[in-house]
């Protein structure tokens, strides 16, 4: 008789922005094995299929559909057993948090909690993703924030996240909180992240505004994702910092989107606003700068975190030259 492979890893939100890519670099590891020692990959959300399938062939990736909110996941989670989970799920945007601060508390807090106490009752390993927006209130010392500053956000979306990280560390002290920079990078067409959304509003004829006193540490997407990959087969446990090599302004990370997309120097202040979170009426809510420092991550990965001029020339080909 022959025996069900186990599930190596699930990727709650894998619908998502970044989720979609950690499934994709779950699988390549999975691939990249014996095919007798490969595990399998689950993809699960509320709707996976609205997910783009970063991975071949298209059924290598499983879709699980659950409301990890719901009363269905510990069923979910039974049944599949999963030796790995990457949390992708989260209330991700800023408004939305703020808006709804009950769905941010749910999905940010009580979901990461009780799947921190599942791993600690299985054996099971558990990367938490969370965000750099757990600061904010302060800027960092030169070199960006080191994981043992403490958080302190100034939105409803970071104190969430926040609040969902220590949810985490408590019930599972194994586990894993990964915090991610600004995100930019493929999102299957979806205008999904720093750069794809900012490729269809030029697109669109919008003139967007970009941020001169708003500094982060970018991380391509599917850079991030090989990280997370990497790690959630580590033991490294606690809060690492996986950001990108340099702190940029989003008008600096604007220019150089629009460059690899084809568009002239002399055309991009004509593309984008060069503006100030005040002037948007977005100050109390979007941090000046939260650059994460990566010391400790490096100390922990083979993957190369890319800076993101190297990383859009090699997306260059692909995606954004389909701007007119
Ligand atoms: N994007 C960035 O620039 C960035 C930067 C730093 C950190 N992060 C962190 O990275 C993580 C992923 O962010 P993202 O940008 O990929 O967000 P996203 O695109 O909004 O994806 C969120 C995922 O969560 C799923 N989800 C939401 N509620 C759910 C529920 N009740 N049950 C099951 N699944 C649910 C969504 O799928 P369904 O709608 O299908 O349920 C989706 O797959 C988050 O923890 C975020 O804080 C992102």
């Amino acid at each position: 008789m022959t025996q069900a492979r186990a599930v190596s890893t699930l990727v709650l939100g894998g619908s998502g922005f970044l989720g979609a890519h950690v499934a994709a670099a779950a699988w390549k590891r999975e691939r990249s094995r014996p095919e007798d020692a490969r595990g399998r990959v689950v993809s699960a959300s509320r709707e996976p299929a609205r997910g783009p399938t970063f991975w071949q062939p298209r059924d290598a990736v499983e879709l699980v559909g659950v409301d990890a909110t719901g009363g269905e996941l510990e069923r979910v989670l039974d049944e599949l057993a999963p030796a790995r989970i990457v949390c992708c799920a989260a209330a991700s945007r800023i408004s939305d948090c703020e808006r709804d601060p009950a769905r941010a508390e749910a999905v940010n807090v009580e979901l990461p909690r009780y799947l921190a106490r599942w791993c600690a009752a299985r054996g099971a390993r558990l990367v938490h993703v969370s965000t750099d927006l757990v600061f904010g209130a302060s800027s960092p010392a030169s070199g960006g924030f080191v994981e043992s500053d403490p958080p302190a956000p100034i939105s409803v979306y970071g104190a969430s996240k926040a609040r969902g990280e220590a949810a985490v560390l408590s019930a599972d002290p194994h586990a894993l909180v990964v915090r991610l920079p600004l995100l930019f990078g493929d999102s299957g067409g979806r205008a999904l992240g720093a750069s794809d959304s900012l490729v269809a509003a030029v697109r669109a004829g919008e003139q967007p505004m970009l941020f001169r006193d708003e500094w982060r540490t970018p991380l391509d997407v599917s850079n991030a994702a090989e990280a997370l990959s990497e790690l959630a087969e580590s033991h490294v446990a606690g809060i690492l910092h996986v950001g990108g090599p340099v702190r940029l302004s989003r008008v600096e990370l604007g220019h150089l989107v629009l460059r690899a997309a084809g568009k002239k120097s002399a055309e991009l202040y004509g593309l984008v606003r060069a503006g100030t979170r005040s002037e948007a009426g977005l100050a109390a809510t979007r941090p000046c700068d939260v650059a994460l420092d990566t010391t400790r991550a490096l100390e922990h990965l083979s993957v190369t975190l890319l800076a993101p001029r190297e990383a859009l020339a090699r997306r260059a080909a692909g995606l954004f030259r389909t701007i007119p």
